[in-house]
């Protein structure tokens, strides 16, 4: 049990008040060879919830082509190709995590980058789908990143967003703010709300949301 708390710890350090993002970046580097050990014994269900989710709605068409956004060492996509989904490129500011994403030959493409109000070097209305998950906590993934998400997904394509329900409340980046941008989002017609589903034990008791969205323009 000790060990558990410590390894939770560990996992809470990445989410400092405080850090900068190039922070968070460095934390998940040195994190990267050990990152998936801790997440299971941390019960993270995390990225099976998201890869399931997104599935349902992509009802069938296994060649859909999905961006996982924050990727790390490519958790969502190992369900996403249990579930038959094998169209997968990586995006993630991390190429320690990445790098062991590439180790197990994941992806077809691997970008390093950083996920923000900045373009990427995707084109216009590349992907069917984007799945990001456990990619919002503190000092992680803002809603400035939105519009450019919503420009590399297709009309009509799915944008879904797996985190700690928690966070909504706790992180100040967010209270307040993520979901009302959300909501400007889909009032300015950029894209609508599918579903917003809480989901027990999305990272040890702790519930997780999920949105779902579709792109409109
Ligand atoms: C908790 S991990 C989640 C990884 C994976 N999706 C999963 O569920 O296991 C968060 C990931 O987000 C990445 N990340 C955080 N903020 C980012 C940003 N602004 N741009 C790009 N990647 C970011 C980190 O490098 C890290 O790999």
């Amino acid at each position: 049990m000790a060990d558990i708390e410590a390894t939770d710890a560990f996992c809470h350090a990445s989410q400092k008040p405080g850090m900068t993002s190039a922070e968070v970046l460095r934390y998940y580097d040195n994190w990267a060879e050990k990152y998936d050990k801790d997440l299971q014994d941390l019960s993270y269900n995390g990225p099976r919830q998201c890869a399931e989710a997104l599935a349902e709605v992509l009802s069938g068409n296994k060649a859909a082509r999905i961006l996982d956004v924050a990727a790390g060492t490519g958790l969502c996509a190992t369900e996403l190709l249990k579930l038959g989904y094998t169209n997968l490129d990586a995006i993630d500011g991390s190429q320690g995590m990445l790098d062991i994403a590439k180790s197990r030959n994941l992806y077809h493409r691997y970008i390093c980058d950083f996920l923000g109000p900045r373009r990427l070097d995707i084109e216009d209305d590349h992907y069917d789908a984007v799945a990001c998950c456990g990619a919002f906590s503190q000092g992680h993934m803002k809603d400035d990143c939105f519009p450019e998400l919503i420009r590399i997904v297709k009309p009509g394509g799915l944008i879904c967003i797996a985190m700690r329900e928690e966070f909504l409340h706790t992180v100040e980046a967010y209270r307040g703010k993520l979901e009302p941008a959300m909501v400007a989002l889909e009032d300015k017609g950029c894209w609508e709300q599918v579903a917003r589903d809480i989901v027990p034990k999305y990272y040890r008791e702790k519930d997780g949301v999920i949105f779902m969205y579709r792109v409109l323009v």
